[in-house]
């Protein structure tokens, strides 16, 4: 068996990384634990603590299943340490130490860089759970609630694997950060989360779909850039995450596609062609498509903000330093030091969007923003075959990447979907055709009404295809009165 295939499954803190013989750093993790358990009481999902919920838990790195599903109570979750397997005589893939073996502890120089790289990434973790603490009083089936709680505890997991790295190689700095990862809530006006998009509110389940199909699957991109790290712990480490986070992206883009097609149905089944018709449509009791189209500008407009600026020394440097590579770097044919290189990045220029191109290393931010805008528009396509299907002459879009920025070059100018700049006049006169209103808010918030009977969906939902670990339609997901 490769190094790490074998899980220590009996212990409290199940893991592949030898916790036993490790006093240290099993007690740093022993002494956090009850401190997360009183955040995830806290500041986890808001009731539903005592249902038993079907969740599947990590048991394993073999690729071929690697997970069990079963009834657990969310506070007993077995949140372990898994690291994806070893490779033996790994070498690292680019920047200046390219082909050197990977470093198994950390390199000295890179201490404080990569410390941030850790504490980064651990802070959108828990910030998740905490945006989404809400929705289990409105989910709209048992399903639905099951595939919220589980992200949520696999969000909690991740939290642990970065702090696992903090607490084995980072010592006393270590375990302060892991501190503060409890200590920092999402939307606080005094401890706010690190990044702007975790600090929003998930208000609604629109809202908490867009988020997982764009804001995990920035956590998606941010970890196969990670999963390249030198650093051989934090690979293994985010190669085994992206197992996990796949799920997270398919709870969301599917469960967009369900509100879709159902919306759809209805449409053609009171005789509605016109989507733009949006009170007839939402009198029917569905969501009509333009306000799916706005809550996509929002979401992925505050999603593109999580790939920083433009132009970024900060990326550079962790290019070169071997920490952080590009999306799938191992796949890429260049020379992986990209010394000489260029890349095309989108630039406002004398008020103008421009293409320019600038030295590849400090456009790394754009080129992953890129890879994941490429990754995004997959959905975006399956969720208009949904609409073809049906007949309905409608068509969702991502909106420019200029649009609604708060970050970077875009942020100093009004820019529309479509990528027209405009005036603060003409922006403030149609603000409300592209992004989310009050009165959508308010809209949303009628119609999210709670299903709990097994089998049964809100009317603005359709049925998943297929239930979970092939569970029949009617299965009791998540028992509530245990
Ligand atoms: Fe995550
Ligand atoms: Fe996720």
């Amino acid at each position: 068996m490769p190094d790490g295939i074998d899980v220590d499954y009996d212990g409290l803190i199940p893991n592949n990384v030898g916790l036993n013989a490790d006093a240290r750093v099993r007690k740093a993790l022993e002494t956090w634990h009850p401190g997360y358990i009183d955040w995830w009481q806290d500041r986890g999902p808001d009731g539903f603590q005592d249902a038993l919920v079907y969740l599947r838990t990590a048991i394993s790195v073999d690729a071929q299943g690697w997970a069990k599903f079963g009834f657990v109570r969310m506070p007993e979750y077995k949140w372990g340490i898994l690291l994806a397997p070893a490779v033996e005589g790994r070498r690292i893939g680019f920047g200046r130490h390219k082909g050197d073996p990977a470093w198994q502890d950390v390199p000295g120089e890179y201490r404080a860089m990569l410390r941030r790289l850790l504490v980064i990434q651990g802070d959108t973790e828990p910030a998740s759970v905490e945006q989404q603490r809400h929705l289990g009083a409105t989910a709209p089936s048992l399903y639905d609630l099951r595939n919220l709680f589980q992200v949520n505890v696999e969000e909690g997991r991740h939290l642990w694997a970065m702090v696992y790295l903090l607490q084995k190689y980072f010592g006393a700095d270590g375990r302060e950060e892991a501190e503060e990862l409890l200590r920092r809530r999402s939307g606080d006006q005094d401890t706010p989360r690190m990044l702007g998009a975790f600090n929003e509110a998930t208000p609604d389940w629109l809202s908490f779909f867009m988020f997982t199909t764009f804001t995990d699957r920035d956590g998606k991109m941010q970890l196969e850039a990670l999963a390249q790290s030198g650093f051989d712990p934090l690979s293994r480490t985010c190669r085994f995450m992206l197992t996990e986070e796949a799920h997270h992206m398919f709870v969301g883009e599917s469960g967009v596609g369900r509100i879709i097609a159902r919306t759809c149905q209805a449409m053609k089944a009171a005789g509605i062609e016109d989507a733009e018709d949006v009170g007839a449509v939402r009198r029917l009791g569905v969501i009509d498509l333009p306000l799916i189209q706005r809550k996509i500008n929002l979401h992925f407009s505050l999603t593109l903000d999580l790939f920083g600026n433009e132009i970024s020394t900060n990326a550079a440097n962790a290019f070169n330093a071997g920490l952080k590579g590009r999306f799938r770097e191992h796949t890429l044919t260049d020379d992986h030091q990209l010394l000489n290189d260029t890349y095309p990045v989108l630039r406002l220029v004398d008020g103008a969007v421009v293409k320019q191109d600038v030295p590849a290393l400090s456009a790394l931010n754009m080129r992953l923003r890129d890879d994941f805008v490429d990754d995004v528009r997959g959905g975006i396509t399956r969720w208009n075959n949904v609409i073809a299907k049906s007949g309905i002459a409608y068509r969702l879009a991502l909106p420019h990447v200029g649009f609604n920025r708060r970050i970077g070059e875009f942020s100093r100018a009004r820019i529309d979907p479509l990528g027209n700049i405009l005036d603060a006049e003409s922006w403030q006169g149609r603000r409300d055709a592209f992004l989310p209103t009050a009165a959508d808010g308010d809209f949303l918030h009628a119609l999210m009404q709670p299903v709990r009977v097994p089998g049964a969906f809100a009317g603005w939902i359709a049925p998943p295809r297929i239930g979970i670990d092939n569970r029949p339609g009617d299965f009791e997901y998540v028992k509530i009165h245990e």
